[in-house]
């Protein structure tokens, strides 16, 4: 059985690419908001963040963000309301899954209140255009906290818990089985981005977004990642450093439980598919897990599986996106509010 690797050494903040505070907002909407080179300089800061906790404590002081979820949440929920704590800045969650965030006044009309009171915006919603429009609309930075389209900071936690155990990223082979969704999407533009070899299987009637796949293959030109889209879950899986699987029915399609669930069987993660995989090759799952379906207790209990470092992860990267996207510096520079 593979023994899991130590994390890599302690990163010296002087010797690595730090994030240089954005000179205007910017926002995290999907994961080709970031460089590659923002990528792996965020993955520093996070290393940091992880490490040394008690250097960042105040930077965010004075700092407040607001949550519209349109989805019930565990892990982002709780990883941004912790790591903004933690940072000494201040939470307000919206739940919103009783009606959509445009239900009752304009997205426009939205923005502009918020911006006037609260420095940053943190959405989990059924529509990507939701996200969109708010990031246009709104003069402070917006986070994309899970959409039908990505989930890119849960995409980036992933990454950053495989260069944990991988160190460089660009030799690594990441295979992903199922669902051509939110997760999917976010994963191949991550893996495209740090110049991995990416192989996805999904059936044929749950295939990618066609836009996102264009996207990533032209982000792979440039990284000389190598991306590979398949409807075979054994060739996938083949030779794979990590295996990474979701839900067969994302939220808003639990009605179609039943019916995806004939489909997706051939899909399950379990001993028999992971054979194909490198006998050290690590088990991954953004969660919430549905066991029995896409993947089995044997698999997500094994001593390979990284699912709880990977929710852990979550709130060490998030950590990083909020002291970036909100100038809170490295714990070089004083926070400065612009509305508190
Ligand atoms: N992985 C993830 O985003 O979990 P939640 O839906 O619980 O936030
Ligand atoms: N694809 C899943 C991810 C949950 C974190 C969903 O959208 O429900």
């Amino acid at each position: 059985m593979h023994m899991r690797s130590e994390p890599v050494a302690l990163i010296d903040p002087r010797k690595t690419s730090l994030l240089p505070e954005p000179a205007a907002p910017r926002d995290l909407i999907s994961i080709q908001d970031l460089t590659p080179a923002e990528i792996l300089a965020l993955f520093n800061l996070t290393s940091m963040l992880k490490q040394r906790p008690a250097d960042y404590r105040g930077v965010l002081s004075g700092k407040q963000m607001v949550m519209f979820f349109e989805k019930p949440s565990l892990r982002t929920r709780l990883t941004f309301e912790a790591g903004m704590d933690s940072l000494g800045g201040s939470t307000f969650f919206v739940d919103q899954t009783a009606s959509r965030l445009n239900a009752r006044e304009s997205l426009y009309d939205i923005a502009h209140n918020l911006e006037r009171w609260i420095d940053l915006i943190v959405l989990r919603t059924f529509s990507h255009a939701t996200v969109e429009e708010m990031a246009t609309y709104a003069a402070v930075p917006v986070i994309n906290a899970l959409s039908e389209l990505e989930h890119p900071c849960q995409a980036l936690a992933d990454f950053f818990t495989l260069q944990e155990h991988f160190g460089d990223l660009s030799r690594i082979h990441f295979a992903y089985v199922g669902d051509g969704n939110n997760m999917a999407h976010s994963l191949l533009l991550a893996g495209a981005s740090l110049g991995a070899k990416v192989s996805i299987a999904t059936p044929e009637r749950y295939g990618l977004n066609p836009v996102i796949v264009t996207m990533a293959e032209a982000i792979a030109d440039k990284t000389k990642a190598s991306l590979r889209i398949m409807t075979d879950p054994r060739k996938a899986v083949t030779g794979a450093d990590a295996v990474y699987t979701d839900a067969w029915a994302s939220m808003g399609h639990e009605q179609e439980a039943e019916e995806r669930a004939a489909i997706f069987a051939p899909y399950q993660v379990n001993a028999a598919l992971m054979q194909f995989a490198k006998p050290s090759a690590l088990f991954m799952h953004c969660l919430p897990a549905h066991r029995g379906c896409e993947v089995t207790d044997q698999v997500i209990d094994s001593l390979n599986s990284v699912v709880f470092d990977q929710a852990e992860n979550r709130l060490h990267i998030q950590k990083a996106i909020l002291v970036w996207l909100l100038g809170g510096g490295v714990g070089r520079f004083p926070a400065r509010s612009t509305h508190a």
